[in-house]
């Protein structure tokens, strides 16, 4: 693990790098926690395991040849196989640790892919590459402090005719305690001090390759911030970014997660709401094209 020492969580008048840069330490620190759960991932991805869930794949499509970049890539499992797929990809993400992994998983698993370690706006603004996919799910665009910003970036790094394909839990769940009571404003204004960092929240269906018990009872020493993006915020950010608004998608299961105690089990790793209670959008599938001719 790199760089623990507990910090202050920023202020709210602190700049996005201050708290970008607080919640890379926060995810430095959880990283190998979340991945002591996980069993050889490398072997599982080698034999033609994958971590991806349906729904991307088909919100993705064809992936053969593709330029693909993966934001907010986290350890690479994803990446890996998207490139596992067809993809040409590249995984950004602010993590050092994530990075590092992803590097050492990408070279132990046989399968080739590109990793930068950079904050995503710092990278949006430097790049001179340019991607058929931009790619982005589970729990990324809740850490980024400026949606039209990130938009804005996305719109930047597509070819004309690319796509961004974003799937994520949506944004109503997190207004719900764990116990199905709802706690908390969907519509809010600040950002959200998250003083017990991020958490250590990988459970079986989150570790395809086997679960191990691994690290117990961890205590994140660094905080994090995070933020409260509605559904209609993010569509219209793509909007105001000049993205075409192809797809929408609202699903009555979670990939992966259980958001809620005693939800119901479903098959491919999924979760329905738990027994009698009425269904809600659990998460948010978005596809937006950049205007102009198609990649093919
Ligand atoms: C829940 S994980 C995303 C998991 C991802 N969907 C996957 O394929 O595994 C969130 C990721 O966002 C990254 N992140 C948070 N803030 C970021 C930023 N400003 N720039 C780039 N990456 C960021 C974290 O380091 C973390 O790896």
């Amino acid at each position: 693990m790199t760089d623990t020492t507990s910090s202050p969580t920023p202020e709210p008048s602190s700049g996005w790098r201050e708290i970008h840069d607080q919640n890379r330490r926060s995810w430095n620190a959880i990283t190998p926690v979340h991945n002591s759960h996980k069993r050889d991932q490398a072997a599982f991805l080698r034999n033609g395991g994958t971590t991806l869930f349906p729904d991307e794949l088909e919100l993705l499509g064809d992936l053969a040849r593709k330029r693909l970049v993966h934001l907010q890539c986290n350890c690479g499992q994803d990446t890996l196989s998207l490139a596992a797929a067809g993809a040409d990809v590249l995984g950004v993400d602010i993590s050092d640790d994530a990075i590092a992994f992803a590097e050492q998983l990408s070279a132990d698993s046989g399968i080739p892919a590109r990793f930068v370690r950079s904050d995503l706006f710092d990278w949006f603004d430097g790049t001179d590459e340019r991607f058929d996919v931009a790619f982005t799910s589970y729990g990324g665009v809740g850490w980024l402090c400026d949606l039209d910003r990130w938009a804005r970036g996305i719109a930047r790094v597509l070819v004309p005719g690319g796509r961004l394909v974003f799937l994520e839990f949506h944004p109503l769940v997190w207004s719900y305690t764990k116990d199905g009571t709802f706690g908390d404003s969907y519509f809010l204004a600040d950002e959200i001090r998250e003083d017990e960092g991020v958490s250590d929240y990988v459970g079986a269906p989150l570790a395809p390759s086997g679960f191990e018990s691994g690290v117990r009872d961890y205590k994140n020493p660094e905080r994090a911030v995070s933020f409260q993006w509605t559904a209609a915020q993010i569509v219209q950010s793509l909007v105001d970014a000049g993205l075409r608004l192809d797809v929408m998608r609202e699903y009555p299961y979670t990939n992966g997660c259980e958001v809620f105690e005693g939800m119901t089990p479903l098959p491919d790793r999924r979760f329905g709401m738990p027994e009698g209670l009425p269904t809600m959008p659990l998460m948010l599938g978005l596809v937006a094209s950049k205007p102009g001719a198609t990649t093919g």
